[in-house]
C-alpha cells in the first residue's frame, strides 16, 4: 500500500476548506481548487483544477451535489494521474454515485460521511466507503486521518444510506422545530426550554446548536445548510419514490445553519382562524360559526351509514341548533396538521365526540383577504 502524496481538493466550501487544512496539518502536500476561487486559510490554492489533479495521487472531492462532482469531472478527467484515486466525499444520488464509480472504475472512492465541520477538525467524521479494495487501501490512510471508516458494499448503497441518516437528521430538525412551537405557544422562556430539551433525545443537537436557537445574533457561520439538507430531502424522495413527511417543510434561508429551520415561526395564525372558527361551531352549536369557517360553497363528504353523503353547507348547518351538545364538557378536538403552500392549504384535526373520533381533513383556500375552508372531508369511527 502507497500512502498519498499529494492531495487535490476540489470544493473548498465548508467541509473542503475544513478537510484540506486538517490534512494539510497532517503533513500532506495539499493543493485546493474551488469554482469561486476563494481560498481557505493558508492552503495552497490554483485557478485550474486540472493544475491541481495533475500533481496528485489521490483527488478528494467536497462538492456541492452529483450535478457539480459530474461538471468538475468531466474537466478535470483527462489531467488526472495515471492510477491516481478519485475519493468523493459529497453527497449525491446513489444513482449518481454509480455512475461515477461506473464511470471511474477501480480508481473511485464513493466515501459520504457523517459529522460537520467540528468533526472534520477533530478527526471524528464517521465515513461510509465504498471501493475496489486496491483504491480504498491507498486512500485509507486519509481517511483514518478524517475519522471513523465503514465499509460499504458499492457506491449507490454508501450513498443510499447517507441520504436515511440526513433523514434522521432532517427529522430531528423538524421534531425541535415542533417542540419550540409549542414551547412559543405556551409562552416558556426559550433559554429554560433549550436547558430542559438538552436534557432530553434532542439534546445533542440542542447543546451543538444552542447559539442558534437561543436566537442570538448568527456569531458562529453556517455548518450545514437548510439548503444542502433540502437538496438530500429532495435526493432521498426521488431515489426512494416514497413519501418523506416534512422535508418540504425546511423553511428558512438556504445558507444559513440547519439549525434556524427549527426556528422558523409557526403558520400566519391567519390559516388557523377559520379551524378555530369551525372549533367554535361545534362548543356552540351556533351554526354562525360555520357560515365564518366554510366558504359558502363548500361541501363536507363523508361516509356515514355506509354510503357516502355530500352536504352543502347549509345542510351542515341545519344539523345545529344554537345549543352545545350535552356532552359538551366531555368533547375535545385538537389541530393536527397544517400544510400552507401559498394561497392553498390543508389541514387536519381529531375530534373526540362521545363515542365517536372524527378525523376531518380540510382543504383552505386564501380569498378576498383571509383563509376560509374550501371543503371538508371527514371519516367516523
Ligand atoms: N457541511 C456539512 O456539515 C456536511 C456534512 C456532511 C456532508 N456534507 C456534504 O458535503 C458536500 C459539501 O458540503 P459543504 O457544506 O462544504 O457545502 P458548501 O459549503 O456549500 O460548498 C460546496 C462546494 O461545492 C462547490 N460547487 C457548488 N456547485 C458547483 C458547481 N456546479 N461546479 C463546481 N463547484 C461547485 C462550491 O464552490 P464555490 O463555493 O467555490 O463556488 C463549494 O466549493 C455536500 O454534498 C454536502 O451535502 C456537508
Amino acid at each position: 500500500m502507497t500512502a498519498p502524496h499529494t492531495i487535490a481538493v476540489l470544493g473548498l466550501g465548508r467541509m473542503g476548506a475544513a478537510i484540506a487544512t486538517r490534512l494539510a496539518d497532517h503533513d500532506w502536500d495539499v493543493v485546493g481548487w474551488t469554482r469561486s476561487g476563494r481560498s481557505a486559510g493558508a492552503l495552497q490554492a490554483t485557478g485550474d483544477p486540472r493544475d491541481a489533479v495533475a500533481k496528485a495521487d489521490l483527488v478528494l472531492l467536497a462538492l456541492f451535489d452529483g450535478r457539480a462532482c459530474r461538471e468538475v469531472l468531466d474537466h478535470v478527467h483527462g489531467a488526472l494521474r495515471a492510477g491516481a484515486v478519485v475519493l468523493n466525499i459529497s453527497t449525491i444520488a446513489p444513482a449518481e454515485a454509480a455512475g461515477l464509480a461506473r464511470w471511474l472504475g477501480p480508481s473511485y472512492v464513493h466515501a459520504p460521511v457523517l459529522g460537520s465541520v467540528p468533526a472534520v477538525a477533530g478527526g471524528d467524521l464517521r465515513i461510509l466507503a465504498a471501493a475496489d479494495q486496491g483504491a480504498f487501501d491507498r486512500a485509507r490512510p486519509v481517511l483514518e486521518a478524517l475519522g471513523t471508516v465503514r465499509r460499504v458494499e458499492d457506491a449507490a448503497t454508501a450513498a443510499a444510506l447517507k441520504l436515511v441518516a440526513n433523514h434522521s437528521l432532517a427529522g430531528a430538525v423538524l421534531a425541535l422545530r415542533d417542540s419550540l412551537r409549542q414551547a412559543d405557544a405556551l409562552e416558556l422562556p426559550r433559554a429554560q426550554v433549550l436547558d430542559v430539551l438538552e436534557l432530553g433525545q434532542l439534546g445533542g443537537l440542542v447543546a451543538r446548536k444552542r447559539a442558534f436557537l437561543s436566537g442570538e445574533p448568527a456569531t458562529a457561520a453556517a455548518q450545514f445548510t437548510i439548503g444542502a439538507l433540502a437538496k438530500d430531502m429532495a435526493l432521498l424522495a426521488a431515489a426512494s419514490n416514497t413519501p418523506l413527511r416534512g422535508a418540504a417543510d425546511l423553511a428558512g434561508a438556504p445558507d444559513a445553519d440547519i439549525a434556524l429551520a427549527a426556528t422558523v415561526p409557526a403558520v400566519d395564525e391567519a390559516v388557523l382562524e377559520p379551524l378555530r372558527a369551525y372549533i367554535r361551531g361545534h362548543a356552540t352549536g351556533d351554526p354562525a360559526h360555520f357560515r365564518d369557517a366554510f366558504l359558502p360553497s363548500a361541501h363536507i363528504e363523508g361516509i356515514r351509514d355506509g354510503a357516502f353523503v355530500s352536504w352543502a353547507l347549509e345542510e351542515y348547518c341545519a344539523l345545529f341548533h344554537g345549543r352545545p351538545a350535552p356532552d359538551e364538557p366531555a368533547r375535545s378536538r385538537r389541530i393536527d396538521a397544517i400544510d400552507v403552500h401559498g394561497t392553498v392549504a390543508t389541514a387536519s384535526m381529531t375530534l373526540w365526540h362521545g363515542a365517536d373520533t372524527f378525523t376531518d381533513i380540510f382543504l383552505l383556500v386564501h380569498v378576498d383577504g383571509g383563509w376560509r375552508i374550501a371543503n371538508k372531508a371527514y371519516h367516523r369511527r
